[in-house]
């Protein structure tokens, strides 16, 4: 026993190689149950009380000894075969992992449980519209100047059409078929015939807001926009108005929040002009409303520190996947 002990040993120490057909030559001389330790082992137990407490001890440290073997063996086959390029195992694994949703979808999806959870429904409307929705029925008169606030994609004179410059056609939509009490955000894709740059873009986001009822003043427009910043930014968000200007809303405001040292404009608002009202049908003196609109982009901007708007329509998976798991 002791001879073959010493002579396997021999063999274990002196054995070479780091192909895998070597490697697994090994495991099946000395490891495998057909292997040469295996056989000591049922020798073994033939043995003696005297002897087997002799060679107890010197039998497995040899099997552990061709184990250790085994191990030292495999890593050099697989050095190996990295060098010989068959398997390149410092590459990264596989990316499997499931995409994100786009930030300015994560920014929507926000915005508009906010609103949903006070009982705001949601509606959608054409991006491709006609001058009445766009423009004339939202008091912005033919030739007035207040055309020229959003620069516009036209696509024909006759009947004017025009890819929408905001969201607030919606509005007239809505109300020339629906009756008030209405209550609706409108989310939806802008376009404004701009220059892209880090700073405006010739397509953007926004929500629109439209609440229509008997009696709804500025202060139900101010607590409900409050509300809005204080969930979307937290609760210590301060919330700033600014009397402003719009066609379609007298009086009108532009929302300020809270931000970092200073203010900055998070959205316009107002109460709907009663001429808007009459535009589509409804008496403006049995009801009034208020309406605001705010870009996603500049929300989504804010939230996550994000100061150039061609990144949100690059695609570049870089920029995108560290959105992974926020919603
Ligand atoms: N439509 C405006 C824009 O795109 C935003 C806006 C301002 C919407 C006031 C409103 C509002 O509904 O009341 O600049």
């Amino acid at each position: 026993m002791k001879d073959k002990i010493e002579s396997i040993k021999k063999d274990i120490e002196q054995y070479s190689g780091s192909s895998a057909e070597a490697v697994e030559d090994f495991r099946v001389k000395f490891i495998s149950k057909k292997s040469v330790i295996n056989d000591l082992f049922e020798d073994f137990k033939k043995l003696s009380v005297e002897d087997k407490k002799e060679f107890g001890k010197t039998l497995n440290d040899l099997k552990t000894l061709a184990k250790e073997k085994l191990v030292s063996l495999s890593s050099g086959s697989i050095k190996n075969n990295t060098k010989n390029n068959t398997i390149d195992f410092s590459l990264p694994a596989e990316d499997d992992s499931v995409g994100s949703l786009h930030p300015l979808r994560i920014v929507r999806n926000n915005i508009i449980k906010i609103f949903r959870d006070i009982g705001f429904s949601i509606e959608d409307g054409p991006e491709i519209e006609e001058d009445w929705y766009n423009f004339t029925a939202l008091n912005f008169p033919e030739n007035h100047p207040a055309r020229e606030m959003q620069d516009t994609f036209f696509i024909s004179k006759d009947p004017d059409t025009v890819l929408r410059t905001h969201t607030s056609n919606v509005q007239i939509r809505l109300m020339e078929k629906q009756e008030p009490p209405m209550r609706v955000v409108i989310p939806g894709r802008v376009y404004r015939n701009e220059t892209v740059s880090a700073k405006s873009h010739c397509f953007f986001h926004q929500v629109e807001g439209l609440y229509v009822d008997k009696n709804v003043s500025f202060k139900d427009l101010k607590d409900t926009l409050y509300y809005f910043a204080k969930e979307m930014f937290g609760s210590d968000t301060k919330v700033r108005f600014r009397p402003s200007y719009f066609p379609f809303t007298e009086p009108s405001a532009e929302m300020d929040i809270s931000w970092k040292d200073g203010w900055l404009e998070i959205l316009g608002s107002g109460l709907v002009d009663p001429n808007v009202l009459e535009n589509c049908g409804i008496d403006s003196k049995e009801y009034s409303g208020f309406a605001f609109g705010m870009g996603i982009e500049r929300i989504a901007m804010l939230k996550y520190g994000i100061d150039d708007l061609r990144l949100f329509s690059e695609n570049d998976k870089r920029f995108l996947k560290q959105f992974r798991g926020v919603h």
